[in-house]
């Protein structure tokens, strides 16, 4: 995909509030990449831009060589459905719903019938690791569990680029350490990854780290060949 001159000015009238000023960005399929940034400095603004969560103010987007700046929202939200895993730092289960429901939830509104959609799930929670516990509630599992549950989800849809805002701000180092390594075997296997983190331990595990500052990229670095 490539982002030019992307800039984002929540608001209007005499209360605009620009948050991102004239990005570029360019991320090739299968990379793994860190954002960074002060709080505030518009890491999660790019990020929904990214994801198609949000609408930038001015620039364009390109995916696959196509401008789509000028989408509309259901293409939108289709190309998001196929292609974009989300995962979050509060994770954001369903709280009624078990693991299992909670990992199915995506693909009962992409419409796959019951059987797949429960074979998919099931399948997906294994690959996280959490086969033993499919049917325990949120309440009932850890802050790892919990985020492996909610990349499970992330993944059920076999999406190729997933996109992480702080997946370990809410978890100890050892889980997060585990978690990240999660996030590098799914690299490994081919998706594109990006991750949002303030920590540069976590931002250690990716091949390319992207400092923002007051809604510009003051740092753009490849962190291995
Ligand atoms: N919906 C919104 N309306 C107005 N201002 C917003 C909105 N979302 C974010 N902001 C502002 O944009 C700036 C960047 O926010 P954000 O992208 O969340 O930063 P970060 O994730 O780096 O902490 C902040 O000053 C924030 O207050
Ligand atoms: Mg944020």
């Amino acid at each position: 995909m490539k982002l030019s001159e992307i800039t984002k000015v929540y608001g209007n009238g005499s209360l605009q509030v620009p948050v991102l000023h004239g990005i570029d960005l360019s991320v090739e399929d299968g990379e793994f990449i860190a954002i960074m940034g002060p709080s505030g400095s518009g890491k999660s603004t790019l990020m929904n831009i990214i994801g198609f969560l949000d609408y930038p103010t001015a620039g364009t987007f390109e995916l696959n060589g196509e401008n789509i700046s000028s989408a509309k929202e259901k293409q939108l939200a289709l190309l998001r459905n196929k292609h974009i895993g989300f995962v979050f730092q509060q994770f954001f289960l369903l709280p009624r719903l078990n693991a299992l429901k909670n990992v199915e939830a995506p693909l009962i509104y992409a419409g796959v019938p019951k059987r797949e959609r429960t074979e998919r799930a099931i399948q997906m929670l294994e690959k996280v690791g959490l086969g033993d516990r499919m049917k325990h509630l949120p309440n009932q599992l850890s802050g790892g569990q919990k985020q492996r549950v909610a990349i499970a989800r992330a993944l059920v849809n076999n999406p190729t680029l997933i996109l992480a805002d702080e997946p370990t701000g809410a978890l100890d180092s050892k889980t997060s350490a585990q978690i990240m390594e999660l996030l590098v075997q799914l690299n490994q296997e081919g998706k594109t990854v990006i991750i949002v983190t303030h920590e540069e331990e976590i931002a250690d595990y990716t091949d390319r780290i992207i400092n923002l500052k007051d809604g510009k990229i003051i740092d753009d670095r490849r962190t291995r060949p």
